[in-house]
């Protein structure tokens, strides 16, 4: 068994200032939002998981075939020491990614998710002799300190995470993670990809409700965490292709009109009936876009994969 470590950058006190803070900007903004982050306590990432292996959705299929297929290429072309996943939550598909790269010597999975990161880094530590797993509880969104471990690094970000972030938080989030990149570390990055939008819709609203689950999640993380006073089943999922900015938006919609209390921020949020509360964004890419966005971050496009049916890519790109 290898060594499994696991450090919280992020005290339960700053989490819980964090929400708080999300909420209470989000809430009393126009239109109301939430950062889809809160979606991940230990259900939340459970139901994620169940979302995985729905018919609907497609992305997490699409991107391990390209892994599947792509891994030794990926291996081959870091010659990376340390793997480093933002955003790991089961880690169940970087297992190919592992699997193809028999000189690692580290495995530094990142996500807010404590649950997930411990189920997920207690198994590879065993399964894996001689890697050493060290996980950390941090906010990729914030400043990162990565343990020093041998390079080079490849630093992951799979699953099309980072759709989730609005441009103008992907060009901050691209930037900052350039600044973890030395000269021969390298970057992947998963994202999905434009296509039919009656596909992206039934990705994000399967027939089983799992997705609606997973949405309405984020209002019992705030009657858990700041006995706010709301109801999961007064509101309903809705899942929207917005041509425009192609991106799908997850929103809860509110039943009837209601009063949404939170005691413990002193708030009272009126919801009109039919009003939309935005929970995630989730941005569909194009080639020539991804290309741009790491370029604007000084980063340079080396390879472009796609799955069989170009439904989602998987880049590989380093520093300048
Ligand atoms: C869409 S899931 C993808 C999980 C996995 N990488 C995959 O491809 O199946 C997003 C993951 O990122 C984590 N996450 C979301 N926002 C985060 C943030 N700001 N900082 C760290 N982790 C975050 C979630 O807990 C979750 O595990």
């Amino acid at each position: 068994m290898s060594p499994f470590l696991i450090t919280r950058i992020l005290p339960e006190d700053a989490t819980d200032a964090a929400l708080r803070a999300d909420v209470l900007e989000g809430l009393t903004g126009t239109p109301k939002t939430l950062p889809p982050k809160w979606f991940y306590d230990a259900h939340g990432s459970e139901l994620f998981e169940r979302i995985t292996a729905l018919p609907e959705y497609y992305p997490t299929r699409a991107e391990r075939e390209i892994l599947l297929a792509r891994a030794p290429e990926i291996a081959a072309a870091t010659g990376a020491h340390t793997l480093v996943e933002l955003g790991s939550g089961s880690s169940d598909k970087t297992r190919h990614l592992l699997d193809a790269m028999p000189d690692l010597r580290a495995y530094v999975p990142v996500d807010v998710s404590g649950s997930a990161l411990r189920q997920a880094g207690e198994a590879l530590a065993a399964e894996r002799p001689g890697l050493l797993v060290h996980a950390l509880i941090a906010d990729f969104t914030r400043e990162l300190t990565l343990p020093d471990t041998p390079g080079p690094r490849l630093v992951a970000f799979l699953g099309g995470t980072i759709g989730n972030l609005l441009p103008a938080e992907r060009a901050v989030f691209l930037a900052s993670v350039r600044a973890l990149l030395a000269p021969g570390d390298a970057l992947l990055l998963g994202t999905d990809l434009v296509k039919d939008p009656s596909v992206l819709v039934a990705a994000y609203d399967d027939a089983a409700g799992v997705t609606a689950a997973f949405n309405k999640n984020v209002l019992s993380v705030l009657v858990r965490e700041l006995g706010a006073d709301v109801d999961p089943g007064a509101f309903e999922h809705v899942a929207r292709w917005d041509a425009g900015r192609e991106w799908i938006e997850m929103r809860l919609r509110a039943r009837t009109a209601q009063t949404v209390k939170i005691p413990a921020l002193g708030l009272a949020v009126d919801f009109a009936a039919g009003e939309e509360l935005r929970t995630e964004v989730s941005a569909k890419f194009r080639r020539g876009g991804v290309r741009a966005e790491l370029a604007a971050a000084d980063l340079r496009l080396r390879h472009w994969w796609t799955d069989r049916e170009a439904r989602f890519a998987l880049s590989l790109s380093v520093a300048g």
